[in-house]
């Protein structure tokens, strides 16, 4: 992809009024002068947010990996694709070239088929970050098979419900995973989840650590043996437009994950797009997004984006704090890194162990900072400018969800003048609108609301999986015409936007999106609790942090308080995955209610947050006697 960088603030405000004003002008022209097509599409978009239907470039044909792959093998074969870090600092890193990574795609790919994915099948990718998860990836983009990855870090029982879910075929995982000092077993943890997954007819396994593991026979294959034996050309199948390309799941305000589908042609648009002028990202650039591929971040802009761009794109194995809190430092010197794209929960862990793990290394190489996942503070804002940026790099806090599919809101690096805490400009093709609790649109400036997009871009959701009803009713019923975010922002003065932070009942942890639903399940689960609620308070680094208030069945003393503690932690572990613990947990007599019976979270909330004061109208509850009892009894 050529010359298509915006370059001031004036130019972003003319390319923004154009992809406004003539949408389809705006998207037709950056699809055919930078993407491959088999066949150019009849239409470039069709839409109807009430059913709601997207179509962008229907009747085009293309392979999304042909277009990361293939058509880099003349002029940059030899450059590196994939530069991958391994966890131990010790151990070597891979250059990955173009050429090379074609070829090990190609030789995934045809083992999947000689397992016999066709087309359509859903296959699980349940790995590390390794390269073979990003090979995964892209064999099972290059066959037409829906990859589905979940994150390593989820327990089997939240792996088997994804599973089933979209009925996958096969899984692709490893022995076993490093993380820092420790290893994991995720081959236990895939066993464990498949005594629930009957459809499941192969697993392909990754040597990653030499562990002794048990092979089912007629099930479990190890996979290097196959690709050693596979050809290394496999030709991509042709795809439609609005083909899916993944699912990949997000907790919702029910117990049930919901799997976000992505299509084929919007998607790899609209990735690519935002990749090369958010990161202004240049040929000889080393580019780094830390996050995991297991979630949207590592998919559109470690996998898709920067591979669609020809771009080097660093993966990196490990966690920051291991062998010690210099490591994303280190590595940044190492490979003289140029953009870096992280969380604002990994820069407030490393600003609190101070400098001097930043001072040992150059950081002159970078140029771009990235933060994305949650609202970030002002002060880990100013750390990462002053400390990483030395105040040269801008700063892009880039605003987008797993159901957007690429960044929505956020600067254009040295054309939209930064302001701390702001995400600022929408991306052009973006229409963000602000909506009061009637369902009005507030227009002008320095207002707050509902954050909604009211004009459907190429690569946002097309559907949940297997339920399309919830797809329109989670983002499309609570405002007419429009797509709710379920965040609340603020627009500036200027027009700038401001992320406030979610509005139903998601908490965001870490960077990651925790529903209510699914962690009270869990806790439910447990044969002494009556009920539960969850909210989120602040915390220092994780940003939110879980604060479960419970009611046991029986009143009075349950054995011991600590231990029952234990056990519901244990429960979430097993059900969701170690994520969604909760930090602090109190028993209580009762839960406040509305007297239709729905928890009042908004007073939990604030209990949990330290107030003690203007709990706001507490009269109406069917039960205000419990506030008190809960205020006295609040965990510090
Ligand atoms: C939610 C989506 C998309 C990447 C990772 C998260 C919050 C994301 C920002 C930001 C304020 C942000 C929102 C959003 N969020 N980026 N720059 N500023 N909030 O994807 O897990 O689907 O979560 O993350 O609340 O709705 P996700």
């Amino acid at each position: 992809m050529s010359n298509y960088h915006i370059k001031n603030l004036e130019e972003y405000y003319q390319v923004y009024r154009k992809s406004v004003r003539f949408p389809e002008v705006f998207w037709e022209e950056i699809a055919e002068e930078h993407f491959q097509w088999y066949k150019r599409w009849d239409k470039v978009l069709e839409w109807d947010f009430t059913k709601p239907e997207v179509k962008w470039f229907q009747g085009a044909k293309l392979n999304i990996t042909e277009n990361c792959l293939d058509r880099h093998l003349r002029i940059r074969g030899d450059k590196t694709a994939i530069l991958f870090e391994p966890n131990n600092p010790d151990e070597p890193s891979q250059h990955i070239t173009y050429k090379q990574l074609h070829a090990r795609v190609n030789k995934m790919a045809n083992v999947l088929k000689s397992e016999g994915i066709q087309k359509g099948d859903r296959v699980c990718i349940y790995l590390p970050m390794i390269p073979e998860l990003a090979f995964a990836i892209l064999a099972c983009a290059r066959i037409g098979a829906i990859h589905s990855v979940v994150f390593a870090g989820f327990s089997s029982t939240a792996l088997a419900t994804r599973i089933n879910d979209c009925d996958c075929k096969l899984v692709i995982t490893s022995d076993g995973s490093y993380r820092g000092s420790k290893t994991i077993d995720l081959k236990g943890i895939v066993d464990e989840a498949l005594e629930k997954c009957p459809n499941v007819s192969s697993v392909l396994v990754v040597n990653r650590i030499d562990s002794k593991i048990e092979m089912k026979e007629g099930r479990d294959k190890w996979l290097q043996p196959l690709l050693d034996e596979a050809f290394d050309e496999c030709t991509p199948e042709v795809m439609d437009a609005e083909d899916p390309l993944f699912i990949l799941y997000t907790s919702g305000s029910t117990g049930k994950p919901k799997g976000m589908v992505h299509t084929t042609a919007g998607y790899m648009v609209y990735t690519a797009y935002t990749f090369k002028n958010i990161f202004q990202y240049r040929e000889q650039d080393i580019y780094w997004c830390t996050a995991d591929i297991g979630w949207i971040t590592g998919h559109s802009y470690i996998v898709y984006g920067p591979l669609a761009n020809g771009a080097t794109s660093v993966m990196f194995e490990g966690v920051p704090s291991y062998p010690d809190f210099g490591r994303f430092w280190e590595i940044v010197d190492k490979h003289k890194v140029t953009q870096f794209y992280t969380a604002p929960t990994a820069i407030r862990a490393l600003a609190k162990e101070g400098v001097e793990h930043i001072e040992k290394f150059d950081l002159s190489s970078l140029k771009v900072l990235g933060t994305v996942g949650e609202p970030i503070n002002e002060e880990a804002w100013h750390w990462y400018d002053d400390n990483i940026g030395k105040k040269k790099s801008p700063i892009v806090d880039t605003w987008w969800q797993t159901e957007t599919g690429g960044v929505m809101i956020s600067p254009i690096p040295f054309a939209t003048p930064t302001k701390p805490t702001y995400a600022t400009l929408p991306f052009p093709g973006i229409q963000p609108a602000l909506m009061d609790e009637n369902g009005s649109e507030i227009h002008g400036n320095q207002v707050d609301g509902r954050l909604c997009i009211k004009f459907p871009w190429p690569s946002m959701a097309r559907t949940i999986w297997g339920n399309h009803e919830r797809y329109r009713d989670t983002y499309f019923s609570a405002f007419q015409n429009k797509y709710f975010t379920g965040d609340g922002a603020l627009r500036d003065e200027v027009g700038y936007y401001r992320i406030t932070g979610r509005v139903d009942d998601v908490i965001i942890v870490s960077g990651h999106n925790l529903g209510t639903a699914p962690i009270e399940d869990a806790i439910n689960e447990h044969p002494a609790v009556a009920e539960s609620a969850i909210v989120g308070y602040p915390h220092d680094i994780k940003g939110n942090a879980l604060y479960g208030y419970v009611t046991l069945k029986e009143t009075g003393e349950y054995r011991n308080q600590d231990n029952l503690r234990k056990e519901i932690n244990q429960l979430i572990t097993e059900m969701i995955g170690p994520i969604a613990k909760l930090d602090k947990i109190q028993f209580t007599a009762g839960l406040p209610k509305t007297r239709s019976g729905k928890i009042m979270r908004r007073i939990l909330r604030k209990i949990a947050s330290g107030e003690t004061t203007n709990l706001g109208d507490t009269s109406t509850l069917l039960n205000p006697e419990v506030v008190q009892e809960i205020m006295d009894n609040v965990l510090k």
